[in-house]
C-alpha cells in the first residue's frame, strides 16, 4: 500500500468510528471448547464486579462456573440465575473451597475480605484470580505473597487495563524513545458524585457501601488509584521508592470514613515522578494519564484514545504524516497540534466485546485460562499485583499519617 493510501485509509477508519482504539478491535464469536477441557471455577462475591465477570465468562467457554458464593441471599440468587451452567450456590466460601472439583477461584469481595479468602484458597491448592487491590494492608500483602511463593498454582490480581491495546501502544511508543527521556507521569480519576450505592434494604449500608468505610476499604487510592498506579509501574518498569500525599473528607461529609479526595506523589527510580489524584466533586477530564518526555507528551483519556504533542514541531518524527512509530498513523487533530495515535492492527486482539471494560476483562480471563492450561504465561502475575497493592498502602499511609513513606527492603518478597 502506498503511503498516501495508508493515510487516507487510516483517516477514514478513524473518522468512521470516532477514536483510534475502536478501529482496531476484531470482534469474534468464541469457539466451543470440549466439556472435559473447560476449567472449573467458583466465584466468591456476586456484586457489581462478580456480575460483570459472570457476564464476561458467558463468552469464554474455556471457563465453566460450577460454584458461587455470597453472604447476601438476594445476591446469591441473582448470581445463580445469571450463570449459564448449573452451579452450586454457597453462603460460606470455606464450604465452597471444599468442593474438590474446583480448579480455580475468583475473589470479587470487598477489599478487607481478600486476605482470608486468598489464604484459604492457597490452602485449597487452586488457581486464584483476586480482584484488586490484592489485600487490605502491607502486612497482609507480604504474608499472602510469601505463602503464594510456595504454591505451584497461578495467582493473578485483576488489573485488566494492561490488556488495553491503547495502553500497550503507548508503552511501546515510550519504550522506543519517541517521548525522549520520560520524567513525569500525571494521572487522575475524577468524578462528580458521592460514590454511594442505593441500598436494597436500609440495614445494608455497610455491606453495600463498604467502599466508604476505612475498616473495609482502601478508599479512592485502592479502588481507582490502584488501576492507574499499576499501569504507571508497568510503563516505568519499577515500583515507586518514595511517596507523599494529602487528602481529606472535605466535600461529602456524610458519615463516610474514607477520604473524598486524595492526591499522592510518587518518586520512581531515575528521578521519574508520578502523581495520582482522585476527587468526587468535579469530573472534568475524568480519567486521564499524561506522560511527559523531553521530546513529546502523550495524553490518554480513559485509555480509549491517545494524543501525542511534540515539544518541537519542526524537529521530530511526529511531524511526519505517517508513523515511523510502531506502525501507528498520526495526524494533527486540534489547534494545539495534538496528533491522534491510531493504534496499529498489531496491537489489536480478538475479543467478543466492543466495550473497553468488558473487552479487557475478557482478555484477562482468556489469558488466565490459557496460563492454567500451560499455553501461555500470565500477562502480569503475582509480582505485578503485589507491587500495586504495596504502592496503594504506602500512599494511604502517607496521606493518613502525614508521613513520607519509602519502599522498604522487607517489601521485596
Ligand atoms: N477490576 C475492576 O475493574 C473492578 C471493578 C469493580 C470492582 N472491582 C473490585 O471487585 C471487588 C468487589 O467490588 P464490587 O464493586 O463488586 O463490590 P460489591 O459490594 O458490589 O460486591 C461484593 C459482593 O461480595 C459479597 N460478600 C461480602 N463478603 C462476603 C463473604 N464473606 N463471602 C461471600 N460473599 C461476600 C457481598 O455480599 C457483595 O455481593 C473489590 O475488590 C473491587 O475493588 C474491580
Amino acid at each position: 500500500m502506498k503511503r498516501r493510501d495508508f493515510i487516507t485509509k487510516s483517516t477514514l477508519v478513524a473518522a468512521g468510528v470516532g477514536i483510534g482504539l475502536a478501529g482496531c478491535k476484531r470482534l469474534i464469536t468464541p469457539a466451543p471448547v470440549p466439556e472435559n477441557e473447560r476449567i472449573k471455577v467458583g466465584i466468591i462475591g456476586l456484586g457489581d464486579r462478580g456480575s460483570t465477570i459472570i457476564h464476561v465468562l458467558k463468552q469464554l467457554p474455556e471457563i465453566k462456573i460450577i460454584a458461587c458464593c455470597d453472604i447476601l441471599d438476594f445476591r446469591l440468587e441473582e448470581g445463580l440465575a445469571k450463570i449459564n451452567d448449573k452451579a452450586i450456590g454457597y453462603s460460606d466460601y470455606r464450604k465452597m473451597l471444599e468442593n474438590k472439583d474446583l480448579e480455580a477461584v475468583i475473589i470479587s469481595t470487598p477489599l478487607f475480605e481478600h486476605y482470608p479468602m486468598v489464604m484459604d484458597a492457597l490452602d485449597a491448592d487452586i488457581h486464584i484470580m483476586c480482584e484488586k487491590a490484592m489485600t487490605y494492608s502491607i502486612e497482609e500483602s507480604i504474608a499472602a505473597k510469601l505463602k503464594a511463593n510456595q504454591s505451584s498454582k497461578l495467582f493473578q490480581v485483576s488489573y485488566q487495563y494492561q490488556l488495553n491495546p491503547t495502553f500497550n501502544a503507548i508503552k511501546e511508543i515510550i519504550q522506543k524513545g519517541y517521548l525522549g527521556k520520560l520524567t513525569r507521569i500525571d494521572a487522575w480519576w475524577h468524578r462528580n458524585n458521592n460514590w454511594r450505592r442505593p441500598l436494597p434494604r436500609a440495614d445494608l449500608e455497610r455491606q453495600v457501601n463498604w467502599r466508604l468505610y476505612k475498616e473495609y476499604s482502601g478508599g479512592l487510592m485502592a479502588e481507582l488509584g490502584s488501576h492507574q498506579l499499576n499501569m504507571i509501574d508497568n510503563i516505568i518498569g519499577s515500583h515507586p521508592v518514595k511517596v507523599v500525599g494529602t487528602g481529606g473528607i472535605d466535600y461529602w461529609k456524610d458519615g463516610r470514613t474514607v477520604n473524598d479526595n486524595v492526591f499522592a506523589l510518587f518518586d520512581y527510580p531515575n528521578g521519574i515522578k508520578a502523581s495520582f489524584s482522585s476527587i468526587l466533586a468535579n469530573k472534568f477530564e475524568e480519567q486521564t494519564i499524561k506522560f511527559y518526555g523531553d521530546k513529546a507528551t502523550i495524553v490518554s483519556n480513559r485509555m480509549d484514545e491517545a494524543l501525542i504533542y511534540p515539544e518541537d514541531d519542526n524537529d521530530t518524527e511526529w511531524n511526519k504524516d505517517v508513523d515511523a512509530v510502531t506502525g501507528a498513523s498520526i495526524k494533527i487533530i486540534n489547534k494545539d497540534k495534538g496528533r491522534r495515535i491510531d493504534i496499529p492492527k498489531s496491537f489489536s486482539r480478538n475479543s467478543v466485546f466492543d466495550d473497553n471494560y468488558l473487552q479487557t476483562t475478557w482478555l484477562l480471563y482468556k489469558n488466565f485460562a490459557a496460563a492454567i492450561k500451560g499455553e501461555e504465561p500470565l500477562v502480569m502475575g503475582l509480582k505485578d499485583g503485589y507491587q500495586s497493592s504495596i504502592s496503594v498502602h504506602l500512599a494511604n499511609k502517607a496521606i493518613r499519617e502525614e508521613t513520607v513513606e519509602h519502599w522498604l527492603p522487607e517489601y521485596d518478597v
